[in-house]
């Protein structure tokens, strides 16, 4: 029952503005994109090069000349939605043959020519590596060529690229730190989509920070697959990792940005369990702005399944690390991702899972059922014996754990006064604004004469697990 699982990032999410910044712009490119943050911060990335080729974007897919679509293969059903829309988009393209179809992401990596050449889905295809040279590959489906760039590299980071925007409240924005994955987690396929891990060099970061602070957004997220082992060598430039080298690491890398701006909330994901370390939290304790929130996947409660994802850490390192947090940083929020059904998951195995949720009590998660991938080492080790009913089962009791959490984590926020980053009017009433907590909860208070990215002081009145509800207090502008 996938209409139970709780999605990462924005599913299927088109751009929230047009953007013209091109001076020559002279033909339409429409993106769409799906998966996580990651994906949404390569479609900024991928609009920007397009736009320096002469591509303004539009949310009208019917006035397109090329149609991206930036896709993720975490999950079957994420290729499943993303097939149906290639589809769609395969019958627009019989009333408009002229327009391009092309496919970028996880799962044009993962298929690479067979969805020109087996499917025939698309007129190209380009993985995560390759944007730079999708003025190129545009070029040559106009001359009737297959088009298709899946190498995947070593060092490129899209450093020197100024990405275009293309969220709605132009207040926060997703900056990414690193690329890749090597941690091979045994259920995982993005270490195959996404190449070697590799950092991009801390100045551009900053500076690209320094833009977008000039530019009115008061909130970046700091993206990589394991922000923890984020490394920069100062002289070799980050190619080779050389431990006698100066270096900059996450801890370091957090407070050089933080130093940008009192104003610019600064958050990251993800983190990785077995290699968060006691600097990053003393860097978060001693930054105000710094949000005192942490993104730590556990996966599961059981050091034996633990061991068969091939995560690096026990049970019990887990839960120490938690320590860690609460200790050095008072009033730190907690989220994680879980999977249920595992290969080989037992009903006590299971158990302890709920049991760490119980320890932990985490704030907020992302709940999922496994799905096998091709190529992954636990396709290849293990077979995918828990049946469908017992993975449904399970995701039920730790989606129904969770919600009681969530609320109750909530409930303890009424009668606080809370900090709030105002994003903009909320989606489901004009007569209030919403924002969010340094903790990351969403909190929506009646309209005053506010204006997005103002920081502002709202009272907790009452919540919901999702929401919390108040009215702004002691503020000038009010
Ligand atoms: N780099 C991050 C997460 C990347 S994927 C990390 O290491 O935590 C986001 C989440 O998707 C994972 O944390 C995991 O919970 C889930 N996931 C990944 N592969 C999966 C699979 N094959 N089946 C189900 N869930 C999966
Ligand atoms: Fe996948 Fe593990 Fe890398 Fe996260 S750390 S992207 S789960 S391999
Ligand atoms: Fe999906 Fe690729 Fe992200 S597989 S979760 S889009 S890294």
């Amino acid at each position: 029952m996938e209409d139970k699982e709780i999605l990462e990032g924005r599913q299927g999410e088109v751009l929230e503005r047009d953007q013209n910044e091109g001076s020559n712009a002279s033909k339409k490119l429409y993106i769409e994109s799906y998966g996580c943050q990651m994906n949404f911060s390569d479609s900024e990335v991928v609009a920007s090069i397009m736009n320096e080729n002469g591509f303004a974007t539009t949310r009208d897919v019917d006035e397109a000349d090329v149609v991206l679509i930036n896709t993720c293969s975490i999950r079957d059903n994420a290729e499943k939605r993303v097939r149906n829309r290639l589809t769609e988009f395969k019958k627009k393209k019989e009333d408009n043959p002229e327009m391009v179809v092309g496919i970028l992401g996880c799962m044009a990596e993962r298929l690479k020519k067979s969805l020109l050449e087996q499917e025939k889905l698309v007129d190209l295809v380009a993985g995560p590596d390759a944007y730079r040279d999708l003025p190129n590959l545009i070029e040559e489906v106009g001359t009737g060529q297959k088009a298709v760039n899946v190498l995947l590299s070593r060092d490129e980071t899209y450093a020197d690229i100024s990405p275009v925007r293309l969220d709605k409240g132009g207040i926060s924005a997703f900056v990414t730190i690193m690329r890749g994955c090597d941690n091979m987690c045994s259920f995982c396929v993005v270490p195959f989509t996404r190449g070697r891990e590799r950092s991009r060099d801390p100045k551009t970061i900053v500076d690209e920070c320094k833009d977008l602070f000039d530019k009115g957004y008061r909130e970046v997220t700091l993206l990589g697959q394991n922000v923890d082992s984020y490394r920069w060598n100062i002289t070799n430039k980050g190619a080779i990792k050389d431990e006698n080298l100066p270096t900059v690491n996450f801890a370091e890398l957090l407070v050089m940005v933080a130093e940008v701006s009192p104003e610019l909330r600064v958050r990251f994901s993800t983190s990785h369990p077995k290699d968060m370390t006691n600097d990053v939290l003393h860097a978060m304790a001693s930054n105000e702005n710094i949000c005192n929130y942490i993104h730590l996947p556990v996966q599961s409660g059981h050091t034996d399944v633990l061991k068969r994802m091939n995560r690096g850490y026990s049970r019990e390192w887990y839960l120490e690390r938690i320590e860690a947090i609460h200790k050095i940083i008072p009033d730190c929020a907690v989220s994680t991702d879980i999977i249920s059904g595992f290969c080989g998951e037992t009903d006590e195995e299971h158990k302890d899972t709920l049991s760490l949720m119980d320890i932990v009590a985490f704030d907020f998660a992302y709940m999922f059922k496994y799905s096998e991938r091709p190529k992954t080492l636990a396709e290849r080790k293990f077979e995918d014996d828990v049946p469908e009913e017992i993975k449904s089962k399970r995701l039920t009791e730790i989606i129904d754990k969770q919600l009681t959490f969530s609320l109750a984590s909530n409930k303890t926020r009424i009668g606080k006064i809370e900090r709030v980053l105002v994003e903009g009017d909320s989606k489901r009433s004009d007569q209030h604004m919403s924002g969010r907590t340094g903790r990351n909860s969403m909190v929506v208070f009646p309209k005053g004469n506010f204006s997005k990215g103002d920081y502002i002081n709202v009272e907790i009145q009452d919540c919901t697990s999702a929401t919390l509800l108040g009215v702004a207090v002691d503020n000038d502008s009010e």
